[in-house]
């Protein structure tokens, strides 16, 4: 088999047999074939496709290109089951849907991400609890999933190895934006964690990776198509990113309102309304329960009984966090030097929120990164963000602006008051839930 081959069939939009992309990807894992052709190859599927199987094929070959967590010796009581999602601004969900899985019996291996750009990471929230390791060893990372039911920690050089090497092509090459390549890549790198069940958030609106409705459902089908051909039960869920998911966006400042949820002390609806679908959906994937009201019964009785907040405790605990960072998590987290209101320039609803630019004061704050090597400032962001559909005038604010100093407060102050649009009447409101996506129903 010829590289050159390969790609030459694809670019005449042929359909590739396995054994030529297992060929391909071991190529680009060993160094057998070039930047060139791997950057050929990848334009050539962004303008023919791939049909479903040769997207099973690509993933699979992907996930094999490095290691695959193996859960047979574990004799683990419940399913193996996680989340991903294709990222936004609040979103905070991985944070409590872990700890509330785990205490209806799955088992959550989260393998979790940076923030990068206007969107913030799980990882990066983590790290702003002090001693909290987010690249404990193998054994390790599994003995903690197994004993306390979840982990979140950091991906790993050993984690699909040729994905690496071929996002870091496409992302120069303009064909990042391709369906079939953004699946394996996604894919390839969630199921090494040897998943049984899976449930993907994909977010649509302007803060989101996919803005527009109809390619996030082209992407959500694909997943859930691709995911189920690989063995693991996998649905998707479409979700609004037209405004911030929850009240905060940042690093301490998520976290906050994270261990503020489980312990039950404020629970923003909208971030409750994402929470328990998806976490219903990886219960109702793995079998954990058999109907949505018996999965939201599970859930809320995770959450009320206080064992969701304990396990979440437990978890910080073992990955080298303070053992009572729950009970009190005000004095570990890092807070900003200034906190300060921003007001509209005149009383009215909010009708509108530029999710992106919003995201993006974080950014300016320092709680972002628009490298991947910056180094970000924990207890930046905001909070008391204003949904779209509140009333706000000098005594509500837009938001509490988190700063490092007053220079920074004040630029952020300008930047977030442009993102928010404002009316006089009731705007519309976005649903939370836009669709759910079974293999039965795609
Ligand atoms: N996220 C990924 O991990 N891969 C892609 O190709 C796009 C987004």
């Amino acid at each position: 088999m010829l590289p050159q081959e390969i790609i030459k069939a694809k670019r005449d939009g042929k359909t590739l047999s396995a054994e030529q992309i297992q060929f391909f990807v071991k190529g680009i894992t060993g160094g057998g074939v070039t930047e060139g052709q791997i950057a050929a190859f990848a334009m050539a599927v962004y303008f023919n496709g791939m049909a479903m199987p040769e997207r099973v094929a690509l993933t699979e070959a992907m996930m094999n290109s490095g290691s695959v967590l193996n859960w047979d010796h574990f004799n683990l009581q419940g399913p193996i089951v996680d989340k991903h999602s294709t990222g936004g601004v609040s979103d905070s969900v991985s944070l409590m849907l872990g700890p509330m899985v785990a205490a209806c019996g799955g088992y959550v291996p989260m393998i979790a991400g940076r923030g990068l750009g206007h969107t913030g990471g799980t990882l990066d929230k983590f790290e702003s609890i002090p001693g909290y390791n987010i690249q404990p060893d193998q054994d390790d990372f599994q003995r903690i999933v197994k004993e306390i039911g979840v982990a979140i920690i950091g991906q790993t050089a050993h984690i699909a190895p040729a994905d690496k090497r071929f996002y870091s092509i496409r992302d120069v090459t303009a064909t990042v934006d391709s369906i079939p390549l953004i699946t394996a890549s996604i894919l390839s790198k969630k199921l090494s964690a040897g998943l049984e069940a899976l449930v993907m958030d994909v977010k649509t609106g302007n803060g989101a990776f996919m803005t527009d409705l109809d390619k996030s459902r082209a992407l959500a089908s694909s997943i859930v198509e691709v995911a189920n051909g690989a063995g693991v039960n996998t649905s998707a869920l479409i979700t609004d990113m037209n405004q911030a998911l929850g009240d905060t966006a940042g690093n301490a400042t998520e976290m906050r309102e994270a261990v503020e949820y489980l312990i039950g002390k404020r629970r923003n609806p909208r971030l409750h309304e994402v929470t328990m679908a998806l976490c219903a959906q990886m219960l109702l994937r793995s079998g954990l329960a058999q109907s949505k009201d018996e999965a939201d019964g599970k859930l809320q009785d995770a959450l009320n009984s206080g064992r969701a907040a304990e396990i979440f405790g437990k978890m910080v605990h073992a990955l080298g966090g303070p053992a009572d960072f729950v009970e009190s998590y005000e004095r570990y987290l890092p807070k900003a030097p200034v906190i300060v209101p921003v007001f509209a320039d005149t009383p009215g609803y909010v009708s509108h929120v530029a999710t992106r630019e919003l995201g993006l004061v974080v950014v300016s704050l320092g709680g972002g990164r628009t490298n991947p090597s910056d180094s970000i400032d924990h207890a930046v962001g905001l909070s008391d963000i204003a949904p779209i559909g509140s009333f706000v005038d000098h005594d509500r604010p837009l938001a509490m602006i988190h700063a490092r100093d007053e220079a920074a407060a004040a630029m952020a102050s300008v930047e977030l008051k442009a993102s928010i649009g404002m009316s006089e009447s009731l705007p519309q409101l976005d649903p939370v839930v836009y669709e759910i996506l079974t293999k039965d129903s795609i």
